[in-house]
């Protein structure tokens, strides 16, 4: 039997503005992951139990438009070798503590997962390059068109400095600070506030642009903070101009701007959505005298599950 795990991430920066081309900044979340487990089976057929569904899934692997990302993801590494026809009879596990649909990577990490543990268990020799544009391909069927940072962060588990169709730019993180994560529990799909952001441009583009642009500067600016160690308030104050950045193009929601309000109020250097939004997870940079405090408000305001993490 193989196993393998991936990382949940959060997105510190420059979510849907790398979409469009700006840069945005992720990292690693490696207390929050996915595990996979695959090994020959007895009986015909390949077939995924999804624990946290408690649910046994045969996995139909013909069909020529693989709508389901987890059957592309075993399509592919079968095909890399040279197994699909005839393939072997399969039993992949999956199990994840990421939360899904919620801003923090679950897909990449479940398909990450899965691809380490097929690959292991039919001896594939796979690099994380090539593993990073598998789950890239996977990741069009859960997103439509996505930049490809959550698949880059995932599959290199390192904080990255992500622009679309550049190289992977590994950043270094010099001073380790605290990040407080907090849930709304309303489940999102990223594909769907991703299309409307792209028709909010195309349809006003004197309005959308800038602000996309802004969104990469703060980028910018953050990453110049975090390679210095500047862990302060001027980095808090970016988290939450990006916010409200965000709330402009529309992919906010009340429950997310209450969270990041709630989170401020206690003493948090700064705070924003995370990943798709409009639900899914919000962020808080709060130092250490200020996380309890925090903490509770954010439970108090209505996050379902809140915890703290350390970045770098
Ligand atoms: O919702 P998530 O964690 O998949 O994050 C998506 C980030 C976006 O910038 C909104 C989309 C993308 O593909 O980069």
């Amino acid at each position: 039997m193989f196993q393998a795990s991936a990382s949940a991430k959060v997105i510190l920066f420059g979510e849907h503005a790398v979409v469009h081309g700006q840069p945005a900044i992720a990292v690693p979340v490696s207390s929050l992951r996915a595990y996979a487990t695959a090994e020959q089976a007895s009986e015909k057929g390949v077939r995924i139990h999804a624990a946290n569904l408690d649910r046994v899934i045969p996995v139909n692997l013909d069909s020529q438009m693989l709508e389901d990302g987890l059957a592309l993801v075993i399509r592919l590494i079968l095909e890399r070798a040279g197994r699909l026809n005839p393939r072997p009879d399969l039993d992949i596990a999956i199990e994840s503590d990421i939360p899904l649909a919620s801003g923090l990577g679950s897909g990449a990490a479940v398909s990450t997962a899965i691809a380490r543990a097929l690959s292991g268990a039919l001896s594939l020799s796979l690099s994380d390059d090539e593993l990073n544009e598998i789950v890239f391909e996977v990741e069009k069927t859960f997103h439509g068109t996505p930049s490809g940072i959550d698949n880059t962060v995932i599959v290199y588990e390192t904080p990255v400095y992500f622009v679309r169709s550049a190289g992977i730019e590994r950043l270094s993180i010099r001073q380790p600070f605290k990040l407080i994560i907090a849930d709304t529990g309303v489940s999102a799909p990223t594909r769907a506030a991703v299309e409307d952001v792209a028709r909010q441009l195309e349809q006003e583009p004197d309005r959308v642009q800038p602000i996309l642009v802004e969104i990469g500067d703060i980028a910018r600016t953050a990453r110049n903070y975090l390679e210095v160690g500047e862990i302060g308030p001027p980095l808090g104050e970016l988290m939450t101009r990006n916010h409200g950045l965000l709330q402009q193009i529309d992919v906010s929601s009340s429950l997310l701007d209450t969270l990041v309000a709630a989170a401020l109020r206690a003493g948090a250097l700064g705070a924003k959505l995370s990943g798709g939004g409009r639900g899914g997870n919000m962020i808080a940079l709060v130092g250490e005298a200020r996380i309890e405090a925090v903490v509770q408000s954010l439970r108090l305001a209505g996050a379902v599950r809140v915890f703290v993490t350390t970045v770098g």
